[in-house]
């Protein structure tokens, strides 16, 4: 019997940079209203700021005319002291804060629906756990339709945020780090592809 073939995908991740400043800015004005996409000055003080915070994901298959290899979505945020999401608490980046606050996660809209985002999650996921010594939370806040998106890669439901932001109401997930509780809890959302909303 043949067995079902599944491609591996083609993009990978590596910290975003200053080089990459163009293109970010242009993919977050291409996937968010203009009341809710980050100028390119935000997008630069997070660069340079929060760089350990900022993860991009490449691909080679659409590599730019002069060869390097092209930025099909990213995943930023900033460090905060606080314990939830406002806007004070996203405001600016607090380096010595334990909650990570993301603020943007995109893809270019050729690349979408392809589990993109949700590996790049993944990958980000892993990756701030190296970068930043002493984190202890990672939240979000995500319009209800983007629920199912997070809550797949691991995010549960803290509630109805506080946030207001844009025209549409904001629902705050978190991410916590460690424990057997929270490993259990990520693998069967796997399995089951992510029906617990908290
Ligand atoms: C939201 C976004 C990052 C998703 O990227 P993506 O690579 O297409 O996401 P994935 O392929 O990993 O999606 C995984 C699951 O999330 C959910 N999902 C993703 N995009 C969705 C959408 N637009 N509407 C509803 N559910 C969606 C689906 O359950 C999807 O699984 P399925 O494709 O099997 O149905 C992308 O659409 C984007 O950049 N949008 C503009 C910016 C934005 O709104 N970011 C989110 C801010 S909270």
């Amino acid at each position: 019997m043949v067995q079902a073939y599944e491609p591996a995908p083609l993009e990978f991740f590596r910290p975003a940079t200053l080089e990459d400043l163009d293109r970010i800015t242009a993919l977050e004005a291409a996937g968010y209203p203009p009341d809710e996409a980050a100028s390119r000055e935000r997008l630069e003080y997070r660069l340079k700021h929060a760089g350990a915070q900022f993860l991009a994901a490449v691909c080679p298959a659409a590599a730019a005319e002069d060869g390097r290899l092209e930025v099909i979505g990213f995943v930023c945020g900033t460090l905060s002291c606080a314990d939830k999401l406002t806007e004070e608490s996203m405001g600016a980046h607090e380096p010595e804060g334990d909650l990570l606050a993301i603020h943007s996660v995109c893809v270019d809209a050729a690349h979408r629906r392809g589990g993109v985002a949700s590996r790049l999650l993944r990958a980000y996921l892993s990756y701030v756990q190296g970068t930043t010594p002493g984190l202890r939370e990672v939240r979000l806040i995500c319009k209800e339709r983007l629920i199912p998106l997070y809550a797949g890669v691991g995010f549960q439901m803290v509630g109805p945020s506080d946030v207001v932001h844009g025209k549409d109401p904001w629902f705050e997930m978190r991410w916590a780090l460690g424990g057997e509780e929270q490993e259990e809890e990520q693998e069967e959302q796997r399995q089951g592809g992510g029906e617990e909303q908290g």
